[in-house]
Parts: structure tokens; C-alpha cells; sequence
């Protein structure tokens, strides 16, 4: 299981507001920079000779995966795919293939590189396809994990942070399609 993100305290980065919504500072970027780094090294250590295929989960993940390949020091490939499963700040629980995968996964280590692991309910959903299309491995590289959301028995072996159950934007992660470019990531402040 991943360590949990440290809150820090910003001096001078203010809240965000997002339609009716406050976010606070919550994990500055130093410290994202250098959880993404520490997995990456992971992965180098795991996937050395193995050619594997990183399948980055749009939107969200766009952020994370472009930091964490510039860390790989093997060789691999990068497909993107998208999914929805998302509503605002509920999960909907129905998960919908939007681009599909058609690349051929045959015999290859699959890494599916995700933002965030809230329920798990898209992961869960996903892993049986890319088996199902024939793939040798198949693990779970995330940012952000909220143990305590999580309604599916899924295996995450690599995460580089957890989080309590929070509503977070920032780093690639949005509210309402929003908050996506921010370097640090924010918390909901609840009023
Ligand atoms: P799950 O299927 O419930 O695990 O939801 C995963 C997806 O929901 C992630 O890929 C994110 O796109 C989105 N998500 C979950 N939690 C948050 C959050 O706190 N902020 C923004 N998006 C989130
Ligand atoms: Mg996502």
C-alpha cells in the first residue's frame, strides 16, 4: 500500500474556486514530483527487458503518465484510452467505454497507468477486458489511492500516494471538467 500524501501548509498559494466550490492547497508539487519519481523507480527495477505497453486513462492520468515516463529507463510503448464513470463529484457507478482499445495486447505486460482509485469500479471493469484481449500481465500504476472509497476487490501495486475520502482537483484531476492544470493538488473545503 502507498504512503499517505502529507497536507502541507502554503503561505502563499491561495484557495481555488471552481463554480459553487472552495479548494484549499493539499499536496504541493515538490512532493508529487518526488512520489512519481520514487514509482517510477519501481518500475524500472520491475520492467527492465519486458517491453511493456503503458495504457494511460484519459483525462486525468494525461498529467501523471507525461512525469512518470520521463522517469522509465526502459523501453516500453504509450496507448491512451477513456472511460467515464465519473459525475461531477459522485461516482455514477456505470462505467462506459468511450475510446476504445485497439491495439493488439497479445503476450504483453500491460501497466494501466489511472489518476486516482476512488471505488475502483473502472479498474475493475477494465482488467478483465485487457486480459480477455490476451495480455500476459496486467498492473495498476495510480497517483492517488482513497482506501477508504474503495467498493471492489482490486489489487493496486503501484500507487504513489494515498488520500482520506476528499474530493481533490489539480495535477490533471478536475471538478466539472475544470482544475485540471494546476501543478498542486486542492481539497475540497467543505463549508
Ligand atoms: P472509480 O471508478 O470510482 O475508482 O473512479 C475513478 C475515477 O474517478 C478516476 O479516474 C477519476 O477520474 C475520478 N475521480 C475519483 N476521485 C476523484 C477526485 O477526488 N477528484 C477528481 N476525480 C476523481
Ligand atoms: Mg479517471
Amino acid at each position: 500500500m502507498c504512503s499517505f500524501a502529507l497536507k502541507f501548509a502554503f503561505s502563499n498559494t491561495s484557495m481555488i474556486t471552481i463554480k459553487d466550490k472552495q479548494f484549499e492547497p493539499f499536496i504541493h508539487h515538490e512532493q508529487i514530483a518526488d512520489r512519481v519519481a520514487a514509482l517510477a523507480e519501481r518500475l524500472n527495477a520491475d520492467y527492465q527487458g519486458k517491453n511493456p505497453i503503458l495504457i494511460a486513462i484519459l483525462n486525468g492520468a494525461f498529467m501523471f503518465a507525461a512525469d512518470l515516463v520521463r522517469h522509465l529507463n526502459f523501453n516500453h510503448e504509450i496507448q491512451f484510452a477513456k472511460f467515464s464513470s465519473y459525475d461531477g463529484m459522485d461516482t455514477t457507478g456505470k462505467v462506459t467505454e468511450l475510446i476504445g482499445l485497439s491495439i493488439d495486447l497479445k503476450d504483453r505486460d500491460v501497466i494501466v497507468v489511472e489518476d486516482i482509485i476512488d471505488t475502483g469500479t473502472t479498474m475493475y471493469s477494465l482488467l478483465p477486458k485487457l486480459r480477455e484481449k490476451g495480455a500476459k500481465s496486467v498492473e495498476i500504476a495510480a497517483l492517488l489511492m482513497k482506501p477508504g472509497k474503495l467498493q471492489v476487490p482490486i489489487d493496486v501495486k503501484y500507487c504513489a500516494m494515498q488520500i482520506p475520502n476528499e474530493f481533490i482537483v489539480g495535477y490533471g484531476l478536475d471538478f466539472d471538467g475544470m482544475g485540471r492544470n494546476y501543478q498542486d493538488i486542492y481539497v475540497v473545503k467543505e463549508n
